[in-house]
């Protein structure tokens, strides 16, 4: 487990997957997320069974709330190559009764200042689509900025919307 203030991160078990499954149906937790094709639990499951085992390239975590043990969501850096220092953040509570609580912010925290210490990242980049205020509202609050704006890159019912990048270097997470 991975401690922050009131979440802790930890690989995800296989029988965690009807969860994930159930959070991926949910159109308000996937509105600004990259969805892919529908998925079966069935899929889901052997996916998370056959996943690799958390490595430098890619760490996917569950969070959890340290006060009730609940799996509230998933934040992952990925495509880290030591070479270039660099990782790419993605998180999403699927839990919605606990958005607004301050738990993104804490796993954002978490998650970069594991990936600064543990890893001895130079930086954490991220994209959010422009319309999505309270994800974009957690990644300025942690220290991220914006680096560009990609302009209609995500559709969703039918519209087009831009798309931030957004950095974090060593030393800018905000505490
Ligand atoms: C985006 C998400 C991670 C935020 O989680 P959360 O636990 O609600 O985040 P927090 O409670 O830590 O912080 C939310 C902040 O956004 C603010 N906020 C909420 N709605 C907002 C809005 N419309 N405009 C601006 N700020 C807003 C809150 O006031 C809070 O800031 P504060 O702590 O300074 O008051 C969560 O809603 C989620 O998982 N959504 C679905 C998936 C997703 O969009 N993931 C991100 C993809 S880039």
């Amino acid at each position: 487990m991975v401690p922050g203030e009131r979440i802790g991160l930890r690989a995800l078990e296989p029988s965690e997957a009807e969860r994930l499954w159930r959070w991926n149906q949910d159109p308000d937790v996937m509105r600004w997320m990259k969805d892919g094709h529908p998925q079966s639990l069935a899929q889901v499951r052997t996916r998370l069974e056959g996943r690799p085992p958390n490595a430098y390239g890619d760490v996917l975590f569950g969070i959890e709330v340290l006060d009730d043990a609940e799996l509230i969501g998933l934040v992952r850096l990925r495509d880290a190559e030591p070479e270039r220092g660099c990782a790419e953040l993605d998180i999403y509570l699927g839990e919605k009764e606990y958005w607004g609580r301050g738990h993104a912010t804490d796993a954002v925290r978490t998650v970069c200042r594991y990936g600064f210490g543990k890893m001895r990242l130079h930086k954490i980049s991220l994209t959010v689509v422009t319309e999505n205020h309270s994800a974009h509202h957690v990644y300025r609050k942690v220290g991220f900025v914006e680096e560009g704006r990609l302009r209609q890159v995500f559709r969703r019912d039918g519209e087009w919307y831009d798309m931030f990048t957004m950095g974090l270097l060593e030393g800018e997470l905000r505490a």
